[in-house]
């Protein structure tokens, strides 16, 4: 035999085996697949994932470890949200199969703020396409102040992303509609589709606010110069600062952030109400810029994408699997519920689910 011939014949062996291998592999898998299937079929759930109690002890653990925490002030800069209790606190998770898990004031209605941008982005990219929102407004995250009338003269783009003050009303004049009044009412029914409940405005809190919107009006003016308002300046204001005013508990904001889990279909009502094809861009701006200054340090300790609002509410969401809303009126100098911070940042940690961890669900 030449050395040729046995070594032809050594790669042939082990081409054999290899081949066998794989053979044996893939048939492997598919069996594990073919019994994940038949155990999601007959309703087994996966062994990583937590189970209720686990949650709700996780949710329990966070309301008991937080609830006597002082720090922080509420709002005051729309003085009707300075009156608020601040003691109020309420954890609510909704899952992308509809489960509620609760514990304290999950009923109580407060003002979403800055939260609705995501929903307006929302429906700006239903109506108009992701490239145009992208294009007229953008997604780079400021580094600044939600208010921050420094980024809107420094940032190329102006308007910075919808999810600060300048890219969120420059959003609002984005969506089509015949007049203010249609405007706000399709805000409305939309934000309403995403939590299954007929939302209303908070009135108390939107004359508080119209009262005191300099500073937005401001904002709104200075895009008018850099011609990055797309509807008169003053109607934007005012339908952006109606959104803001929409009154929200945390139970029904888990359930819009369970929306954005569970690719933009309720999972309540089983109502496809954000395009799914648009949710990736929307959790991906809110990672980036969802808390504002604080988004790099909420991103490096808890991994989540996640919004809040000055009415002391925020909601994270892990996608595809359900959303934990918390409702706290004290906030740091950011502008973010301490609270939700902390009972978020504690359950997140508790059940695993940072996306950027091999520890996150389903990947142990
Ligand atoms: O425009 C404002 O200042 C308020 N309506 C909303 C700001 C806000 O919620 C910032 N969030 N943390």
């Amino acid at each position: 035999m030449t050395l040729t011939n046995s070594v032809t014949r050594m790669k042939e062996k082990i081409a054999t085996r290899i081949a066998l291998a794989a053979l044996l592999l893939s048939s492997a898998a598919s069996a594990a697949f073919a019994q994940g299937a038949i155990q999601a079929a007959a309703g087994v759930r996966s062994p990583v994932a937590p189970t209720k109690e686990q949650v709700q002890a996780a949710v329990n653990e966070a309301y008991e470890k937080f609830k006597n925490n002082t720090e922080g002030k509420n709002a005051d800069y729309i003085p009707e949200l300075g009156k608020v209790d601040p003691k109020l606190y309420g954890i609510a998770i909704v899952t992308a199969d509809g489960q509620t898990i609760t514990a304290g004031d999950v009923d109580k209605a407060f003002s979403i703020q800055s939260i609705s941008k995501v929903f307006s982005m929302a429906l700006a990219m239903d109506e108009l396409g992701p490239a145009k929102v992208f294009e007229k407004v953008g997604s780079e995250p400021t580094g600044r102040p939600f208010n921050s009338v420094e980024a809107v003269v420094d940032m190329p783009s102006h308007t910075g992303n919808p999810l600060v003050n300048a890219g969120a009303i420059a959003t609002v004049s984005l969506i089509q509609a015949p007049s203010a009044d249609a405007k706000w009412n399709k805000i409305l029914n939309f934000y309403s589709k995403a939590a299954g409940e007929k939302l209303q405005i908070l009135n108390d809190v939107y004359k508080s606010e119209a009262a005191t919107n300099t500073g937005n009006k401001a904002l709104a003016a200075l895009l008018l110069k850099y011609e990055r308002i797309y509807a008169d300046p003053v109607e934007s204001v005012d339908v952006y600062t109606k959104q803001c005013s929409v009154g929200v508990t945390a139970k029904e904001l888990a359930v819009m952030g369970a929306t954005l889990a569970n690719n933009g279909t309720n999972p309540l009502t089983g109502e496809q109400v954000i395009k799914r094809e648009n949710v990736p861009e929307i959790l991906a701006t809110m990672t980036m810029a969802g808390l504002y200054d604080g988004s790099g340090g909420w991103a490096w300790h808890v991994g989540l994408p996640a919004k809040s609002g000055v009415g002391g509410g925020i909601i994270a969401v892990v996608p595809g699997k359900g959303a934990i809303a918390v409702f706290a009126p004290p906030l740091d100098k950011a502008g973010n519920s301490v609270k939700a911070q902390l009972a978020i940042a504690y359950v997140a940690d508790k059940l695993g689910i940072n996306l950027y961890s091999p520890r996150s669900v389903g990947v142990k």
